[in-house]
C-alpha cells in the first residue's frame, strides 16, 4: 500500500504484541498445571486434566489439572488453617500483603495482559489498558479497607473460609473482585477459576508467593463445574461467592439453603441502553461500541438492549451502521484490533443458534461486509433491528456481540420497557438534558445506571444487580458487607422453635367472648380464607385469644395490597419519618394495654412487659431518626465524574419476625423497613401473635397508607415458605430455627430473591444488636448512578 492510498483510507497495519514471554511462562507450567493449596503446588489427587486453548488459534495452550473434591477438601482445610493467623493480624500488616500484590500486578502488568489475550481471546488493548489496571487499583482500594477496618468496621469481623467460583469473561479482574475484599478483611479463600480461563490465576498464585502471603490465605483449585459444586457443597465454606449464569446462580442458592453459609451472587443481565432523542448521537454511537462489542459482547452487563426514541431511531441505526463498518476483528494480540475472539466454540455455537432464532423471529440482521479471520472463534459485531420486545433474542442473555435494537415513544414507555426484564443489572441513559437522565435513573430496576456512558467500573463504586441478576455488591464500603459479619455472631446461640404449651381449654379474662382477630390487608382488617383460626394460649394452656389461620391465598393478597402501595417508596423521607413517630405515639398511648396482652401470653411480670413495650416505642423513634438520615454516598472514581450511591428499598419485603420478643421484634423489623421506603407482608410470632393483631388498631389511627404493612397470622414457618416462593416479593428476612431458614432459602430460589435468614438469638432490647445500620442496610439495595462530566 502506497503512503497515499494509507493517507485515503487511513487504515494502518498490524502492530502485534510479543507474545514470547506469555509463551515462556506457559511453558514453565510443565506438562499439566498444578493447583495452588497450602501456599505450594500440588498435584492434582483426581489426576484428571483438561486443554485450555487459545480461542484465536485454536490451539493448546497448557494442560489444567482438573481439581476433585479431595482437592477442594485439602484447599479448604488449608484455608480453614490459615484463618486464625490472618485474621489475628493487625489491619496494617494485612494492608501491606494487599498493596504488595497491587505493585507485583503492576510490575508484572504485561505478562498478565498477554496471558489473559492469549488465554480469552480479548484484545490486548482491553486486557491491557482496562483489566489489569483494574485489578491493580482492586487491590490498592482494598489494601485501604484492611487498613481501615479496625476503625471504620470495628463492630465487624470476617466471615471465615470462602469459596469463590469466576466466570471466564474477564478471568483477572473477577479473581480481584473477589480475592482482594475477602483477603482484607482477614477471610481466606479458595478460588475456582473458570475452565475455559484459568492461566492467569496461577500467574496470580505465584504473585501470592513472592509476596511472601502467609500459606493457604489465597489457595486456587482449577477445575469445571464439578470442582465448583464440590466447594459449594464443601462444610467448612463459611462464604459462597459466584459470578456466573443465572442458571448456575439459582442452583448454588438451592445448593447452600439451609447450610448457614453465607451467599453472593453475581449472575446474568438484559441491560438496556436507553437513547433519547436529545442525546449526542455520536456519543451515543460511541457508547455502544462499549456497551456491546467491548470484551465482544461477553459482559455481563453489557448493553444488549437499545432502546432508540422513535424519532431518531432511523438516524442513530445508520450512524451506528457506518461505525460497525469500521470495527476490526482479528487476532486479539494487535494492538490496532477492536474485537477479539469468542471464548470458546460452544459459546460461539450459542450465538449463532440466538441470532438465527432472532432472524427467524422476524428480526434484521446487520453486519458489517469485512471477513473475519478464517481460523479461531470469531463473531462479527452484530445488530439486529426490528425484534419485538416479547422476542427471545429481545429477552434472553446472548453473551455475545449482538444487539438488539426497538424503539419507544416516551420518557415513561423507555422506563416500561428498560424494566420489562426478569434481570436487573445496569443501564445506560443517554440524553443532554441532566434533569431528563436524573429523573429515569432512578426509576430503573438495577444496580447501575450510567448516564451518558457505559460499561464503568471501580474499585471505590459497589457493582451488583437487582432481581434475577443476583444480590449482593462488590467493590465499594457497600461490598465489605459481603464479606464480614457482625461481631457478636461469633458467640450466638442457635434459635429453637418456642415450645408451645398444651391447650387447657380455660379462658382467661374476656377471651372467652374475645372475637377472632383477623389479617391486616391493604389497610383493612380480612377474614382468613380458609375460615379457621388459632388459640394464642397463656404459658398454662389457657386461651388469651384467637388469630386467624393465614393461608396461601392470604400472602397473595397481601402481596398484591403491598404492589399496590408503591406509592409508599415514592413517597418523601420526612413523611416516611412522621409517620412512624406517629406510630410510636399512639403505641405509647395504649401502653399499659399492651403491655397486659404481653403478660397473658408470656406469663412475664407486668413491668418487664412495659419494658418491652417501652423499648417497641424507643425502636420506633429511632426508625423515624433514621428514616431522612440513612444516605448515600457520592464516590469519586477515577474518571471526570462522579457516581452517586443511592439506598433504594429492595421492593416488597416480606418478613417472619422472631418469635421473642414478640412485640419488640415485630416493631424492630418492619420498623426498618418501612423506615427505608419497603412495603411489608409480616408474619408475626405464632405463639405470641396477639402482639401484633393489636397492633392493627395503632396503624389505623396513624396515618399509614394502606398496603404498606400488611400482616398475615399462623403457621410462621410454612407462611414464610410461602413468602420466599412468590415472584413479587423481593426479600424476605425470616428470624427463627436453621431448618425452616433452610426451607426458606430454598423457596426462594425462583425469582433469586435476597434473603436474610437469621438462625441465632439477638438480643433485641439492646440498641447495639437490636437497631440500626444492619437492619437499614439489609433493607435497602445500592444503586450507583454513574455520572461523568464533561464533554
Ligand atoms: P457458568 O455459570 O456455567 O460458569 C461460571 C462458573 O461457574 C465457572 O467457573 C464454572 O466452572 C462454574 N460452575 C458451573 N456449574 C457449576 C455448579 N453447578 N456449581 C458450582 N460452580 C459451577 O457459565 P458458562 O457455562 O461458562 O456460560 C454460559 C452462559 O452463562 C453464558 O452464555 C452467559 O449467558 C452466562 N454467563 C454470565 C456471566 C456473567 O458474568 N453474568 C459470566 C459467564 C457466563
Amino acid at each position: 500500500m502506497s503512503i497515499a492510498e494509507i493517507l485515503e483510507t487511513m487504515e494502518y497495519g498490524p502492530a502485534p504484541e510479543s507474545d514470547k514471554e506469555a509463551r515462556d511462562w506457559i511453558r514453565s507450567l510443565g506438562a499439566e498445571t498444578k493447583l495452588f493449596i497450602g501456599g505450594a503446588w500440588r498435584k492434582a489427587k483426581s489426576g484428571a486434566s483438561f486443554e485450555t486453548t487459545a480461542p484465536a488459534t485454536g490451539e493448546v495452550l497448557a494442560k489444567i489439572a482438573h481439581g476433585g473434591a479431595a482437592d477442594v477438601d485439602a484447599a479448604v482445610k488449608a484455608a480453614a488453617k490459615a484463618g486464625p493467623a490472618w485474621k489475628a493480624l493487625s489491619g496494617h500488616q494485612r494492608a501491606r500483603y494487599l498493596y504488595a500484590l497491587a505493585r507485583l500486578i503492576q510490575r508484572h502488568s504485561r505478562l498478565f495482559a498477554v496471558v489473559e489475550t492469549l488465554d480469552n481471546g480479548k484484545p490486548i488493548r482491553e486486557s491491557r489498558d482496562i483489566d489489569i489496571p483494574l485489578v491493580a487499583r482492586h487491590f490498592y482500594h482494598h489494601a485501604g479497607w484492611a487498613q481501615l477496618m479496625d476503625s471504620e468496621l470495628a463492630d465487624r469481623e470476617p466471615i471465615g473460609v470462602c469459596g469463590q467460583i469466576i466466570p471466564w469473561n474477564f478471568p483477572l479482574l473477577m479473581l480481584a473482585w473477589k480475592v482482594a475484599p475477602a483477603i482484607a478483611l482477614g477471610n481466606t479463600v479458595v478460588l475456582k477459576p473458570a475452565e475455559y480461563t484459568s492461566l492467569t490465576a496461577l500467574l496470580f498464585a505465584e504473585m501470592c508467593q513472592k509476596a511472601g502471603l502467609p500459606d493457604g490465605v489465597v489457595n486456587i483449585v482449577t477445575g469445571d463445574g464439578a470442582t465448583g459444586e464440590a466447594i459449594v457443597r464443601h462444610p467448612e465454606i463459611d462464604k459462597i461467592a459466584f459470578t456466573g449464569s443465572t442458571e448456575v446462580g439459582r442452583i448454588i442458592r438451592e445448593a447452600t439453603a439451609g447450610s448457614g453459609k453465607s451467599l453472593t451472587l453475581e449472575l446474568g443481565g438484559k441491560s438496556p441502553f436507553i437513547v433519547f432523542e436529545d442525546a449526542d448521537l455520536d456519543a451515543a454511537v460511541e457508547g455502544v461500541v462499549d456497551a456491546i462489542w467491548f470484551n465482544q459482547g461477553q459482559v455481563c452487563c453489557a448493553g444488549s438492549r437499545l432502546l432508540v426514541q422513535e424519532g431518531i431511531h432511523d438516524r442513530f441505526v445508520a450512524k451506528l451502521l457506518a461505525r460497525m463498518e469500521k470495527l476490526r476483528v482479528g487476532n486479539p494480540l494487535d494492538k490496532a484490533i477492536d474485537m477479539g475472539a469468542i471464548v470458546h466454540p460452544v459459546q460461539l455455537q450459542r450465538i449463532r443458534e440466538l441470532v438465527d432464532l432472532g432472524i427467524e423471529e422476524g428480526a434484521t440482521l446487520h453486519q458489517p461486509a469485512a471477513r473475519l479471520p478464517e481460523k479461531g472463534c470469531f463473531y462479527p459485531p452484530t445488530l439486529l433491528t426490528g425484534a419485538h420486545p416479547a422476542s427471545t433474542v429481545a429477552r434472553v442473555e446472548i453473551f455475545g456481540p449482538v444487539a438488539v435494537a426497538t424503539t419507544f415513544r416516551t420518557p415513561a414507555e423507555a422506563v416500561e420497557l428498560a424494566n420489562n426484564t426478569e434481570y436487573g443489572l445496569a443501564a445506560s441513559v443517554w440524553s443532554e438534558t441532566l434533569s431528563l437522565a436524573l429523573d429515569i435513573a432512578p426509576k430503573l430496576k438495577c444496580g447501575v445506571v450510567w448516564v451518558n456512558g457505559t460499561n464503568m467500573f471501580d474499585a471505590g463504586v459497589g457493582f451488583g444487580g437487582y432481581k434475577e441478576s443476583g444480590f449482593g455488591r462488590e467493590g465499594g464500603r457497600e461490598g465489605l458487607a459481603a464479606y464480614s459479619r457482625p461481631k457478636r455472631m461469633a458467640k450466638a446461640v442457635p434459635l429453637r422453635p418456642e415450645p408451645q404449651p398444651a391447650l387447657t381449654g380455660d379462658a382467661i379474662g374476656s377471651a372467652a367472648v374475645d372475637r377472632t382477630a383477623k389479617l391486616y390487608i391493604g389497610g383493612k382488617q380480612a377474614r382468613p380464607d380458609g375460615g379457621y383460626s388459632r388459640p394464642v394460649l397463656t404459658p398454662a394452656g389457657a386461651v388469651v385469644g384467637e388469630v386467624g389461620e393465614g393461608n396461601r391465598k392470604d400472602i397473595r393478597n397481601a402481596v398484591e395490597a403491598a404492589r399496590k402501595a408503591a406509592g409508599w417508596s415514592g413517597a418523601s423521607e420526612h413523611n416516611r419519618a412522621q409517620i412512624l413517630y406517629y406510630i410510636a405515639e399512639n403505641l405509647d398511648a395504649r401502653a399499659s394495654e399492651f403491655a397486659e396482652r404481653l403478660s397473658a401470653m408470656t406469663g412475664k411480670r407486668k413491668q418487664d412487659s412495659a419494658r418491652e413495650v417501652a423499648a417497641s416505642v424507643s425502636r420506633l423513634f429511632s426508625y423515624g431518626a433514621w428514616a431522612d438520615k440513612f444516605e448515600g454516598a457520592v464516590h469519586r472514581p477515577p474518571i471526570r465524574g462522579v457516581a452517586l450511591a443511592m439506598n433504594e428499598p429492595v421492593g416488597i419485603l416480606g418478613i417472619a419476625c422472631p418469635e421473642s420478643p414478640s412485640l419488640l421484634g415485630f416493631v424492630s423489623t418492619f420498623a426498618p423497613a418501612i423506615a427505608t421506603g419497603n412495603r411489608v407482608v409480616v408474619i408475626p410470632s405464632a405463639r405470641y401473635a396477639l402482639a401484633a393483631t393489636d397492633f392493627y388498631q395503632v396503624f389505623e389511627t396513624s396515618d399509614l397508607p394502606d398496603g404498606v404493612v400488611n400482616i398475615v397470622t399462623g403457621d410462621r414457618d410454612a407462611l414464610a415458605a410461602e413468602l420466599a416462593k412468590h415472584e413479587e416479593v423481593d426479600g424476605v428476612w425470616y428470624f427463627g430455627p436453621a431448618e425452616a431458614a433452610g426451607r426458606v432459602e430454598k423457596a426462594s430460589a425462583g425469582n433469586l430473591k435476597q434473603v436474610w435468614a437469621e438462625t441465632v438469638e439477638r438480643d433485641w432490647f439492646n440498641p447495639a444488636a437490636g437497631e440500626g445500620r444492619e437492619f437499614l442496610a439489609r433493607a435497602t439495595q445500592v444503586k450507583n448512578i454513574w455520572i461523568p462530566y464533561g464533554e
